[in-house]
């Protein structure tokens, strides 16, 4: 017997053997036969092929030698060429099952290795980052305030002209508005938000006021507020104007709180903020929702006072503006104006970072070029 069951699938020819020494001869090419082509199984399919060509309930060489060997043999061969089958298929699967434990114990090896980690590489490395200088501005403005007693409250970016001009003293038609020019939102989205048509546009806050008056609706005084957050004007872009920036508004309202606290605070907060050495100064101003307003000068921080190009030589630089509450904005949150007063200021965050870290141009802020933020880390 000459053929390869598995490589040509040619049918097991008959068993041509009168002696039992003959039948255990043609079991021995057998088996031979099976020998070899073990040892080229040596992947899970081609051990799969071997063992549908030998064991297959069909077509296998097991079930040919069954059918064309034993079933047909004489009276007299049955019994050897039983027993030399019985002995071959014990033989063909201990082989199979041990070759198919060796497979897969080599296939996990090589998946192990695979996977192994190699420690000798270098470790991935996650750059640390910085805060950004207009956050650490912020969270010392609030460690400041929160000393004092302040609490901090977030409000909406998009607001009602209502709380955004009306309930801070500024009606339509005041020129204040001019001053703040307003991005406001399209129609369908105002129709949205106020369940009905016509009603006034939504608008991107100018400023952090309205937070003052949301907050005096929902409670009664003491009042001590710090409102951080991003406000939107039609501004141009240049070194000291953005279309959106930030601004931390304060705000005090209790029984007899008077000019002389709000002094008191106003030069706390900026000798804590820009150093020890630097005076302060309240020049008049006007804002409708402030009654006297100021503007809070610093000393300069440039040449302490002396006059340099920064200052334009008066040895002075505007901080923000404040002033104390104008009674007409109690009128909108239900105060009592003769009982309550108190005082409220605006920060701009970009300009008094720039004043802090000498910081020139406004827009590096928003460029994320880190060779601008690394030196804040
Ligand atoms: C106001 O916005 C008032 N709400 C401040 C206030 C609050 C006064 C409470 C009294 C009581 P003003 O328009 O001046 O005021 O803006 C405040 C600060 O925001 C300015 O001092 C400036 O630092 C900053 N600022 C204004 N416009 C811009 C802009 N386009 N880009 C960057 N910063 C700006």
């Amino acid at each position: 017997m000459d053929a390869n069951p598995i490589s040509t699938g040619k049918i097991l020819p008959p068993l041509d053997a009168r002696t039992p020494e003959q039948v255990v001869a043609r079991f021995g090419e057998l088996r031979k036969q099976f020998d070899q082509d073990v040892a080229g199984a040596t992947e899970e399919s081609g051990w799969k092929s071997l063992r549908d060509a030998w064991v297959g309930r069909k077509s296998g060489v097991l079930t040919q030698v069954t059918d064309t060997w034993l079933k047909p043999a004489k009276p007299e061969l049955k019994r050897s060429v039983g027993q030399s089958l019985n002995e071959l298929k014990a033989h063909i699967e201990a082989t199979l099952e041990a070759r198919r434990a060796a497979i897969e114990a080599s296939a996990e090896q090589t998946a192990l290795a695979r996977e192994r980690e190699d420690l000798s590489l270098p470790g991935v490395v996650r750059p640390l980052g910085s805060r950004h200088p207009l956050r650490q501005t912020f969270e010392e403005i609030e460690r400041i305030f929160l000393s004092l007693g302040y609490s901090v409250v977030a409000g909406p970016e998009m607001e009602t002209p209502y709380y955004n001009f009306e309930a801070l003293n500024i009606p339509e038609n005041h020129p204040a508005r001019d001053n703040m020019d307003t991005f406001y939102m399209a129609q369908p989205f105002a129709e949205n938000a106020q369940g009905k048509q016509g009603v006034a546009s939504l608008l991107l806050r100018t400023h952090t006021s309205p937070m003052q008056v949301r907050t005096m609706e929902k409670q009664q005084p003491p009042v001590r507020i710090i409102v951080p957050g991003k406000v939107y004007r039609r501004d141009n872009p240049d070194a000291t104007h953005g279309f959106m920036f930030h601004q931390m508004e304060g705000l005090a309202v209790d029984t007899d709180i008077t000019f002389c606290d709000f002094r008191g605070t106003v030069e706390y907060f900026v000798r804590e903020f820009l150093g020890p050495n630097v005076k302060t100064r309240l020049r008049p101003s006007y804002f409708p929702f402030t009654e006297p307003s100021v503007e809070v000068d610093a000393t300069c921080v440039f040449c302490a006072g002396k006059g340099c190009n920064v200052c334009k030589q008066s040895g002075w630089i505007e901080l923000f503006g404040a002033g104390m509450v104008d009674p007409a904005v109690y009128g909108f949150v239900k105060y009592d104006a003769k009982r309550y007063s108190g005082f409220a200021f605006g920060l701009g965050v970009e300009r008094l970072t720039q004043l802090k870290y000498n910081i020139n141009d406004l827009q590096l802020y928003f460029q994320n070029d880190v060779r601008f933020l690394r030196q804040f880390a």
